[in-house]
C-alpha cells in the first residue's frame, strides 16, 4: 500500500482519522521537544527560537483539528491507545537521532555541544524533506473527500524550515549535502517502517 493509499484509508474512518492526527501531533511535539533539548545555553539564534515555536504550534493545531473528526476529549494523551502505529511513531524520531549521532561521531569525530548541533542540523533536515512529501499527500487525500481537517498552514511553514535548515548546513559545512543525504538514507529506512506499521493497522 502506498503512502496516499494510507491516507486514504485513514480519512475514510473518522475515530481512526482522529488518531492519526493524535500521532502527528505527537510526532511534531517529539520534534519540538528535540530542537529545545538541542538547544545550547546562551548560543540560540532566531532561526532556532522560530523553529522550535512553529513544531510546537504544529503538535497543537494537529490536536486540535481532531475536533473536526472526533472529540479531542477521546483523546487526552499520547498514550498509545491514542495512536496509530505507537510503537513504530515514538521510535522514528528517537531512532533517526541515534543513528545520525553514531555518524557523525564516526565521520567527523564530534562530541559535545558540537555534536548536539551537528545532529539537530541533520535530523531536522531529513525530517522537513519528509514533511515537504509527506504533508502535501495528506492534503491531497484530505481534498479528495472534501474533508475539514486541513494541514496547509503546517505546509507552508515546513517548506519555510527546510530552506532554513539548508541556510544553517551551509554554514555548517562545505561537506554538508553528502552528510544531508547519508541522514536521509538513515531516515528513509525508518519512514518505510512507520508507513508499513501504519498499513498493518488498516488489515
Ligand atoms: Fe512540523
Ligand atoms: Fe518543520
Amino acid at each position: 500500500m502506498n503512502l496516499q493509499e494510507i491516507f486514504q484509508n485513514i480519512i475514510a474512518d473518522d475515530s481512526l482519522h482522529a488518531r492519526f492526527l493524535n500521532t502527528l501531533s505527537l510526532m511534531e511535539n517529539t520534534g519540538a521537544r528535540k530542537i529545545s533539548a538541542s538547544e545550547d545555553k546562551t548560543k540560540v539564534s532566531y532561526l532556532i527560537l522560530k523553529h522550535a515555536s512553529e513544531e510546537a504550534r504544529h503538535a497543537f493545531y494537529l490536536k486540535k483539528q481532531i475536533q473536526k473528526v472526533d472529540k479531542i476529549e477521546n483523546f487526552p494523551t499520547y498514550e498509545n491507545a491514542y495512536l496509530v502505529a505507537p510503537f513504530a511513531s515514538y521510535t522514528y524520531l528517537h531512532s533517526l537521532d541515534i543513528h545520525v549521532c553514531r555518524y557523525l561521531k564516526q565521520t567527523l569525530k564530534l562530541a559535545g555541544n558540537d555534536l548536539k548541533y551537528a545532529a539537530y542540523l541533520l535530523v531536522t533536515y531529513a525530517i522537513e524533506v519528509r514533511a515537504d512529501e509527506l504533508y502535501p499527500i495528506y492534503q491531497d487525500a484530505l481534498d479528495e473527500v472534501g474533508s475539514k481537517v486541513n494541514v496547509k498552514s503546517i505546509i507552508v511553514e515546513e517548506e519555510g524550515h527546510l530552506a532554513e535548515m539548508i541556510y544553517q548546513l551551509k554554514n555548517f559545512s562545505e561537506d554538508w549535502q553528502n552528510h544531508a543525504e547519508k541522514a536521509c538514507e538513515i531516515e528513509k529506512n525508518l519512514f518505510d517502517n512507520w508507513t508499513v506499521a501504519l498499513a498493518e493497522e488498516l488489515v
